[in-house]
């Protein structure tokens, strides 16, 4: 009997492809979405964007569900079939896509981008996951686990970040914060002070920032974007920017100590320019440099800011040279999971000690650069207290200052003397921020 003619599917292959990109070869989901979905019509660049975007945040438990409905490890299937059948089972149990219809437009996206002799496996597991929806298979996978697995499950997150939150989090508040995760954020745009008034941004005006505007469509629309006088930024980062400029300290240059790609540094700039001041902008890796001195243009001369490659571990100025220093350390990023789907599954509880280490040795760095009385804000885009409050309960030769006191508008921002947002109580990114002085 002949089998009917395979038909390509242009939002699935370009999915497909996607995620072979991010699994495959490390790719960023909303980078290399971006370059793939451009010759795609608006209604399939949506359907490949859900169909990316969906799989990675639900990447583990879907992969529990495949590994149950194959009988068999998944790592005994060929990697881009297991994308493939990721694919299928977001389908499945999270769209709205027809049962029919997800299983053939898949059989046929594997038969075609893999091969004729993958297509059979592909429908057999298929119809298997096919045989529960998500409350059914929830059912059965957490049959057995505790309660912070089953919130694992439920929420698509590994365990080690589920553990990790609820050392930081009150229990009533864990499932609220977790499922925050999973709603991908309206884009935020910011000024430029000095450059941009928040009203040519257009949308709606962040809620505690005085410098930013939720909008949704391309951030290139607006003219201040084009120009350089504005840029995309999280609400969260504009506030801890804008804490560090409202402590009190002495007169003088500010460094922004990892300042790639330059978001922080943009806003910064514009504050210190207000305040009679200079921004040096450091970063270590020179093609992220490029992009800080990208988001510097548009500052006119004299007193520009400057954008310098260097290591910060190994500071290329004279000790106490600073009156402000910014350290937005490298980190897990867990407080962006909004925005970065896949990278809940793509880090590791392994990743920590080595990132612990540098930020560690950053902190030192910035209070080594910052006078005496001058100020550090030591910044991270991660709740995990191993990033956060135990790095900087290990600085020495400096004052904790209520960081909380710097940003009074935001409610519910303070653990103790430290800030923390979260995007369920504040609808921003979970940044952590401690300000420091160091002593005289
Ligand atoms: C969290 S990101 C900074 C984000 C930035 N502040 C912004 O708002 O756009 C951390 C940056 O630190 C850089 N970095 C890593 N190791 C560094 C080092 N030893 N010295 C300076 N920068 C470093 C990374 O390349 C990365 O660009």
């Amino acid at each position: 009997m002949s089998r009917p003619a395979r038909r390509r599917d242009a939002a699935r292959t370009v999915a497909f492809t996607v995620l072979r990109e991010i699994w495959g070869n490390g790719a960023y989901a909303n980078l290399e979405l971006a370059r793939q979905r451009k010759g795609l019509s608006p209604a399939d660049a949506a359907f490949a964007t859900e169909l990316v975007s969906g799989t990675c945040r639900a990447l583990g438990s879907y992969d529990l569900v495949i590994a149950r409905a194959a009988g068999r490890a998944l790592k005994s299937l060929q990697p881009a079939v297991v994308d493939v059948l990721r694919l299928g089972t977001h389908q499945l149990l999270a769209m709205r896509v027809p049962t029919h219809a997800a299983i053939s437009a898949t059989v046929d996206l594997a038969a075609l981008e893999i091969g004729e002799r993958v297509a059979g496996l592909v429908n057999a597991i298929l119809r298997r996951v096919a045989e529960r929806d998500w409350p059914g298979w929830l059912e059965l996978l957490s049959d057995g686990t505790d309660e912070v697995g089953r919130l694992a499950l439920t929420t698509h997150h590994p365990r080690w970040v589920v553990d990790a939150w609820s050392q930081v989090l009150p229990g009533h508040e864990l499932l609220q914060a977790l499922a925050a995760d999973n709603v991908a954020p309206a884009p935020c745009l910011v000024v430029r002070p000095g450059l941009a008034e928040r009203a040519e941004l257009g949308g709606t005006p962040t809620r505690w920032s005085p410098f930013g505007a939720h909008r949704d469509g391309d951030p290139s629309a607006v003219a201040a974007v084009r120009e350089g006088r504005a840029g995309v930024q999280d609400e969260g980062s504009q506030l801890v920017a804008l804490a560090l400029a409202r402590a009190s300290a002495p007169a003088g240059a500010w460094l922004d100590l990892c300042a790639g790609p330059g978001g922080k540094s943009a806003l910064l700039a514009g504050l210190a320019r207000q305040a009679g001041e200079r921004l040096v902008a450091s970063e270590l890796q020179p093609h992220r440099a490029r992009l800080v001195a990208g988001s510097l243009r548009a500052y006119p001369g004299p007193n520009r800011p400057v954008t310098v490659v260097a290591d910060g571990t190994l500071p290329a100025w004279r000790e106490g040279a600073f009156s402000r220093v910014l350290a937005d350390v490298p980190c897990t990023g867990l407080g962006a999971l909004r925005r970065r789907p896949e990278s809940r599954w793509r880090r590791k509880p392994t990743d920590l000690p080595g990132l612990v280490a540098l930020q560690s040795e950053l902190l030192a760095a910035a209070i080594y650069s910052v006078q005496p009385g001058g100020i550090v804000a030591y910044v991270t885009c991660s709740p995990h207290p191993a990033e956060t409050v135990e790095v900087v309960a290990g600085a020495t030769g400096v004052q904790l200052l209520s960081a909380p006191e710097h940003l009074p508008e935001v409610p519910d921002a303070a653990s103790g003397d430290f800030v923390q947002l979260w995007p369920h109580r504040h609808g921003t990114d979970a940044m952590f921020l401690a300000l420091l002085r160091r002593n005289g």
